[in-house]
């Protein structure tokens, strides 16, 4: 400990350099001094956070925290009130999603939202011929997913690509529902809201490692 203090180690430096000296009463004064320049060193050190903060940047507002305090877990904790349905998603859907996703969520060029298990929607037109290309799995929002909420929580915070956040959570709601459409995961007749989507079973849960 004493080698790592600055004011211990210059302390027993001096008693090293006066004991040499031969000036025996001086270390008697300055092993007192050491004992306060310890107790100095650990009284400064309670302070220490304050001393350390680099002082950069200012503190955010409650609601400016708010904002970024998005996130939607498994449990359902923090969904929004709103509701939304398949029909009401796919016209949001082909407006504001399809340029990137494909027509049924399965073209391209941005990441399949359709499909699961290795076996193809039955929606998708070309399934015959993709099951052949790809016998085994297919990697998609439908397959790998363990949990509807998620879907919901990526949309609001990310999409549309070129637009992230503007949707409002009625038409998250609405698009959820219908990406899970898509996936033969809910009919139409069902409206999804903050109860509704905690009942979805993703066949994505099945293969995922869930840690507590
Ligand atoms: C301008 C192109 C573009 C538009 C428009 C767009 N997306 Fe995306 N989307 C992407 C890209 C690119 C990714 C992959 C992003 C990444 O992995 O970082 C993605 C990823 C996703 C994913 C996650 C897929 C995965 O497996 O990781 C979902 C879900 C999704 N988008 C839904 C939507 C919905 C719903 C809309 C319409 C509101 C939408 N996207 C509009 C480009 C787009």
């Amino acid at each position: 400990m004493f080698d790592r203090c600055y004011v211990c180690a210059r302390m027993l430096n001096t008693v090293a350099v006066t004991l040499l000296a031969g000036k025996a009463s001086y270390v008697v004064l300055l092993f007192g001094a050491l004992l306060l320049g310890i107790q100095t060193t650990l009284l400064r050190a309670e302070d220490t956070p304050q001393l350390l903060t680099p002082e950069l940047g200012e503190p955010l507002h409650p609601s400016d925290i708010e904002n970024y305090e998005i996130t939607i877990f498994p449990n359902g904790k923090n969904l929004p009130e709103g509701q939304g349905t398949v029909a009401q998603g796919e016209v949001l859907y082909q407006t504001q999603c399809a340029m990137c996703h494909g027509k049924k969520g399965i073209e391209g060029p941005a990441a399949r939202l359709a499909g699961s298990d290795g076996w193809f929607s039955f929606r998708d037109p070309l399934r015959v011929l993709r099951i052949r290309k790809h016998p085994v799995l297919l990697i998609s929002v439908g397959s790998m997913w363990p949990f509807a909420t998620t879907i919901f929580d990526y949309i609001r915070r990310a999409m549309p690509h070129q637009a992230p956040k503007s949707l409002n959570n009625d038409e998250v709601y609405a698009l959820t529902a219908y990406i899970l459409h898509l996936n033969d995961l809910l009919n139409t007749a069902t409206q999804l809201d903050k109860h509704s989507i905690l009942e979805i079973n993703m066949p994505g849960k099945a293969r995922s490692v869930i840690a507590d």
